[in-house]
């Protein structure tokens, strides 16, 4: 692609060996020419969304920082696990924190959206519920082809390295498509 992509990638797990977190570090060496990826900043110190809370000190720093570079960000990519069929937690906090924003940062963002389990469902009933909250949140969500990595355990090597190709694929694909998702759908 000519023009150039900055996407912020937002990991829904937090702990170090993380599959999702993996799979996100792949991102670079699988997407077209052009396309460059941020982390997003953490979001877990968040504290749990109350209105009360909001009402009498404001939004947290965090979910400022985390709608700036949201609102910042030419495309979105969430990479999460599932938990419990659905979305985990503390990424649904976040969530839920900047959907109380006047300038909500999800409004017309295009977002993608990956994941990695250790199940045979590859994380794909969260995909669905997140997918039911970025409908909310009126963002533009990208649709096929979809990034589902069933039995994760099996798709990386030792290092962490995605080492599966047919994974490898499906991943530069969504890209690729992505990429011209975020060209068709901006202003
Ligand atoms: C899981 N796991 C899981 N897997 C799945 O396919 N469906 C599910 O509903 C759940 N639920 C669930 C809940 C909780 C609290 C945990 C900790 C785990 C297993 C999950 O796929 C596995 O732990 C992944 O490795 C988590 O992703 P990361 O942390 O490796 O990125």
């Amino acid at each position: 692609m000519a023009e150039s992509l900055n996407i912020l990638v937002i990991c829904g797990s937090l702990r170090k060996g993380s599959y999702n977190a993996a799979l996100a570090r792949a991102l670079p060496e699988l997407a077209p020419p052009g396309v460059t990826f941020t982390t997003a900043p953490a979001y877990e110190t968040m504290p749990l969304y109350n209105e009360d809370l909001q009402n009498a000190s404001g939004f947290p720093p965090a979910a400022e920082a985390f709608a700036a570079a949201i609102r910042g960000a030419d495309g979105v990519i969430i990479v999460s696990p599932e938990y419990n069929w659905t979305i985990p937690g503390a990424l649904k906090n976040a969530l839920d924190w900047v959907s109380r924003m006047k300038d909500q940062p999800f409004v017309n963002k295009p977002v993608a959206i990956q994941s990695c389990s250790q199940g045979p469902m590859g994380g794909s009933r969260m995909q669905y519920h997140l997918r039911q909250s970025l409908v909310y949140l009126k963002a533009f969500t990208f649709g096929v082809p979809e990034v589902i990595v069933s039995v994760a355990q099996n798709k990386f090597d030792k290092d962490m390295k995605l080492t599966d190709e047919t994974t490898r694929k499906f991943v530069q694909q969504q890209l690729e498509g992505f990429a011209k998702f975020i060209a068709r759908v901006r202003d």
